[in-house]
């Protein structure tokens, strides 16, 4: 048995995509930046109102605070799965929903190791 092991009788997931965007803000000029000075909160809309638009269904997408990989960001998870990805424009807000979130796949161009 180890973490992230799901066991019998655990309840169905609640969702099947849970989508944590990092909206986390430091102040100008701090060391390892922050995700929302790169846009984050924007993005976060936009996969937001996108995730609805495409009729994806049984999918969270949720503002998260400082997720640690401020360097690499704008940076969100995705779970159960426990992928991690950079997010910078729309375009890779849409290839995140489409390759990993609709299709099953992954958006490996856009994944943080
Ligand atoms: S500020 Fe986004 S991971 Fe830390």
């Amino acid at each position: 048995m180890s973490v992230g092991e799901r066991l019998p009788g655990d309840p169905d997931l609640y969702f099947d995509a849970h989508l944590f965007v990092c909206c986390n803000r430091r102040p100008d000029g701090h060391p390892r930046g922050s995700c929302a000075a790169k846009s984050s909160e924007k993005l976060r809309d936009y996969m937001k109102a996108r995730a609805k638009e495409m009729g994806l269904q049984h999918l969270r997408v949720n503002s998260a605070g400082c997720l640690d990989r401020c360097e690499l960001g704008p940076c969100l998870v995705i779970y159960p799965e426990g992928v991690w990805y950079k997010i910078e424009t729309t375009a890779d807000v849409d290839a995140v929903l489409e390759q990993h979130v609709r299709d099953g796949g992954r958006a490996s161009n856009l994944m943080l190791p």
